[in-house]
């Protein structure tokens, strides 16, 4: 029975001891992980196996000696294709990468600026393709980045500028662009370090950037904004100007109406006048009344009918003896009017 218990507890200390011994470090995973985005076709990578215990034997890998972290990763001139894995961001201890002089196309993961001890980073002679992390000045470490014959493109950031302790930069032979920010470190590489480029300008290439205007852009952006704000702000007083003289315009516009209105208003009441005076130049021949009407009025001549409809009524109360009294009128329009 005691023999049976021991045998057996020996068995599950075995198999316990046994799938210990199989898990890969963290590290390890991670490398795992970065290999299996890469084309190895030379197969150089056949040491990197998930059944080891940690990764510090395989090729191109070694460690930091008491915590069996990946301290760097060599393997220049390995024809490696494929692309980096964000996975590189993981090796939180990582302090070299030299993956120069291989066939590594797609970007520079952002990832990588995750490895705040890295020191020198060789992507030399690839094809790596997207722009610069912008995160890079997170590397306080960084002493060495030679990033030159690639197909990088964009603007340099100027976060590389924080990177006080690099000693030697590379970005030529790409297609950076833009403005190479003058502070900090950056200020400190010549030419040789940024030549070979599609458009890139700056002091440090003896190279004055240009306005879109052809002009050299000698003054600092804050300012040269500043510059473009007053030709804003005289199109702002045509503007001002323009609006104010069309309100003015409608202004004069709606007097003129107004006064043309009272005009004719006060034309249309004079007529009345001259259409009443005309009432009174009746002249008497005997019991006949003969009233004219005479002057430009202005009325058709259904108004004046109606008009004299009135006027005959008031006539008739007014003056009972009134008969015979005739009227007379001929339009302009063509209406005749007799009573
Ligand atoms: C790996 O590279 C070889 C040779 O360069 C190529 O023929 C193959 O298609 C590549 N494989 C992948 C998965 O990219
Ligand atoms: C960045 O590093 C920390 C630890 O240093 C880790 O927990 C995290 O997963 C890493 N992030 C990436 C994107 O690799
Ligand atoms: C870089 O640093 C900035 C500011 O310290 C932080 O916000 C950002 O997350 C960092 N990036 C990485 C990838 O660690
Ligand atoms: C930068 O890289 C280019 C191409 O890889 C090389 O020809 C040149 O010598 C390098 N310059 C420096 C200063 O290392
Ligand atoms: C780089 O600058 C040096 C002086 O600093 C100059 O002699 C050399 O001609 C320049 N090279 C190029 C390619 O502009």
């Amino acid at each position: 029975m005691g023999v049976l218990i021991w045998v057996f507890s020996a068995i599950l200390e075995a198999t316990l001891l046994s799938s210990l011994s199989l898990a890969l470090t963290p590290d390890g995973t991670a490398l795992l992980e970065f290999k299996s985005s890469l084309n190895d076709t030379k197969n150089i990578l056949s040491s990197w196996k998930d059944s080891d215990e940690s990764p510090c034997d395989w090729t191109g890998v070694s460690c930091n000696p008491h915590d069996q972290t990946v301290r760097s990763i060599n393997l220049p001139y390995m024809e490696l294709g494929g692309v980096i894995s964000p996975s590189i961001g993981k090796l939180s201890r990582l302090q070299r990468l030299s993956l120069h002089q291989n066939s590594l196309h797609g970007v520079i993961p952002n990832e990588i600026t995750n490895c705040s001890e890295l020191r020198a980073l060789f992507l030399r002679s690839n094809y790596l393709q997207g722009g610069i992390p912008s995160d890079i000045g997170n590397l306080s470490s960084l002493t060495i980045l030679d990033l030159s014959s690639n197909s990088l493109k964009g603007a340099i950031p100027s976060s590389l500028g924080r990177l006080t302790r690099l000693r030697s930069l590379n970005l030529s032979a790409n297609f950076l662009s833009g403005e190479i920010p003058d502070m900090g470190v950056l200020s400190t590489f010549g030419n040789e370090s940024f030549i070979g480029n599609l458009d890139l300008c700056g002091r440090q290439l003896n190279k004055p950037c240009r306005t879109s205007l052809g002009f050299p852009a000698v003054l600092p952006h804050a300012e040269s904004d500043e510059a473009a704000v007053p030709t804003k702000q005289s199109s702002h007083y045509i503007k001002g100007i323009l609006i104010a003289v069309m309100s003015i315009m409608g202004l004069l516009l709606i007097v003129l109406l107004v006064f043309l209105w009272i005009w004719f208003l006060s034309k249309k009441e004079k007529a009345v006048k001259k259409y009443t005076e005309v009432k009174k130049q009746v002249y008497q021949e005997n019991c006949t009344k003969l009233i004219t009407f005479h002057g430009d009025l202005p009325y058709s001549s259904s108004e004046i009918i109606e008009k004299l409809e009135s006027l005959l009524m008031r006539r008739m109360l007014w003056d009972p003896g009134g008969f015979g009294t005739v009227y007379r009128m001929v339009m302009n329009d063509c209406g005749t009017f007799r009573r």
